[in-house]
C-alpha cells in the first residue's frame, strides 16, 4: 500500500523564534526544580501514571509507566551529574527486578517502556551489569509475545486469550528498541528478526494510505491475514489518536537506527506531516487529530512532547540538504516554546499540564502524566546537547 505525503501547511515556512542556549538552560532549570520537589516522595516508590489535583500519588500497583520516572531521574543525572538522581534510579532498580522475579504485570508489550528507561539506560550510562541482565530478561519476555504466523508482538494480556491474540498497537514501536538492543548485545538473530517483522507489519497495517494511523490492528494468528483496525484510546476506530500518531513518528524513526531501512524515516516524515497539518493555532495537538478548534476538545500535551522527540530523531537521520529541515525546526521550536509558556506546571507535581491518558475510560483527563513529563524533558535534553538515546 502506498502512503501519501501531505504538503506541509505554509505556516511552517514562516520565520520563528529559535530555541537559544539560554532558553534551553532556563527550561531545563525549571524541569529540575519540579523533579527536585518530587524526589523526596519518590526515591523508593514511583509516581502514579497521571497526577490528580496537582499531585502524583505513589503508584498503588505497578503498571506500564514506572520507567518514565527512572527515565526522568537518569536525564536529570545526565544534565547535572548530581548523585541524588542516580542513587534514586538505582534504588528503584529493585522494583524492576522484583517485577521479573515475581512475574508482576509482565504480560504486556510495555516491557520496552519499562526496561529501556530503567535498565538499558543504567547500563549505557554507568555499565551497570545487573541492570543489563534485567533488561535482557525483559527482552526475552517481550520476544515470547511474538506470534510467528501473524508476525506481530501481542500488545496486551494472556497469550492464550483469543480476544487479544494477534493484536498489535502503534505504541509498540517504542518497545521494539528493547528487542533490537538485546539482539545487538547477545547476537540473538531471532530477537532481531521478530522486531524487524513487527515493524514491517506495523508500517503495513497500522498506517493508513493517508498517513494517519490506527491505534490497534488485529491479525489472524492462524492464517497470518490482516483482520481489522480499531482504537483503544482514540476518538473512534477511523479517527487518528494523536498520541498514537506521535508514537508512530518517533517509533518508525527509531526503527531506522536498528534496521537501516531508509523507508522508515520517510514513513515517519509522512506521519509527521499528517500530525503537523492538524495542529491548532498554538501547535499543541488536541487529544485526537479528528478535532478542529470548533470542537473545543482537550489537548494532549504528552503527544506533543513525543512528537517533538520523534521530529528531533528524524532530523538526525535526514540529510543536511533536506529542504524540509527548516519546517521541522519551526514545528519543534513552536511546540516547545508553547509547551513551556502555556502548559508547564509551575507549583504542582509533574511537568506538563493538560495531558489526556484515556478519554473514553475517564482516566487522567486534562492532567499531567508521567510519560508527557518524561518526553518533554527528553526533548529539552535532545535539543540542548548531543545525546545518546535510551531507545
Ligand atoms: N501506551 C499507552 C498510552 O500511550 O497511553
Amino acid at each position: 500500500m502506498s502512503v501519501i505525503l501531505e504538503p506541509l501547511h505554509p505556516r511552517y515556512q514562516a520565520s520563528y523564534p529559535a530555541l537559544t542556549r539560554q532558553w534551553l538552560q532556563d527550561a531545563i532549570g525549571d524541569v529540575l526544580a519540579r523533579i527536585d520537589a518530587m524526589l523526596p516522595r519518590f526515591s523508593h516508590t514511583f509516581p502514579a501514571a497521571s497526577a490528580e489535583h496537582g499531585r502524583y500519588l505513589p503508584v498503588a500497583k505497578v503498571d506500564w509507566t514506572e520507567g518514565f520516572w527512572t527515565g526522568l531521574l537518569w536525564l536529570a543525572w545526565e544534565v547535572t551529574g548530581a548523585e541524588k538522581y542516580r542513587q534514586a534510579a538505582e534504588t528503584l532498580l529493585d522494583s524492576f527486578a522484583q517485577r521479573l522475579d515475581q512475574q508482576i504485570k509482565v504480560d504486556t508489550h510495555d516491557l520496552g517502556f519499562l526496561y529501556l528507561l530503567s535498565c538499558v539506560n543504567a547500563w549505557k550510562l554507568t555499565a551497570n551489569q545487573p541492570a543489563r541482565e534485567l533488561a535482557l530478561r525483559a527482552a526475552g519476555l517481550l520476544y515470547r509475545r511474538f506470534d510467528h504466523t501473524a508476525g506481530v508482538i501481542q500488545a496486551w494480556g494472556d497469550l492464550t486469550d483469543p480476544a487479544r491474540q494477534g493484536r498489535m498497537i502503534i505504541d509498540c514501536n517504542l518497545n521494539l528498541p528493547l528487542l533490537f538492543w538485546a539482539a545487538n548485545e547477545t547476537g540473538n538473530l531471532q530477537w532481531r528478526q521478530a522486531a524487524t517483522r513487527h515493524l514491517q507489519q506495523a508500517a503495513r497495517y497500522l498506517v493508513r494510505s493517508d498517513a494517519s494511523t490506527f491505534h490497534t490492528f488485529y491479525m489472524d494468528i492462524h492464517s497470518g491475514q490482516p483482520l481489522r483496525g480499531d482504537t483503544h484510546q482514540g476518538f473512534s476506530d477511523d479517527s487518528c489518536w494523536s498520541r498514537g500518531q506521535a508514537w508512530g513518528i518517533y517509533g518508525f524513526a527509531l526503527g531506522f537506527n536498528y534496521t537501516g531501512d531508509t523507508r522508515l524515516p520517510e514513513l515517519a516524515r509522512k506521519l509527521s506531516h499528517y500530525f503537523l497539518n492538524r495542529l491548532p493555532e498554538d501547535y499543541i495537538c488536541y487529544w485526537d487529530l479528528i478535532f478542529t478548534p470548533q470542537d473545543h476538545a482537550l489537548r494532549d500535551t504528552s503527544a506533543a512532547a513525543i512528537a517533538v522527540c520523534g521530529l528531533s530523531e528524524l532530523l538526525r537521520q535526514l540529510p543536511l540538504s533536506d529542504t524540509l529541515r527548516p519546517a521541522y525546526q519551526h514545528a519543534i521550536s513552536m511546540m516547545m516554546r508553547n509547551l513551556h509558556q502555556h502548559y508547564f506546571v509551575r507549583e504542582e507535581d509533574g511537568l506538563l499540564r493538560e495531558g489526556v491518558y484515556n478519554y473514553g475510560r475517564n482516566m487522567g483527563i486534562n492532567q499531567p502524566n508521567l510519560w508527557g513529563d518524561y518526553f518533554y524533558f527528553e526533548a529539552l535534553v535532545r535539543l540542548s546537547r548531543i545525546w545518546t538515546p535510551y531507545w
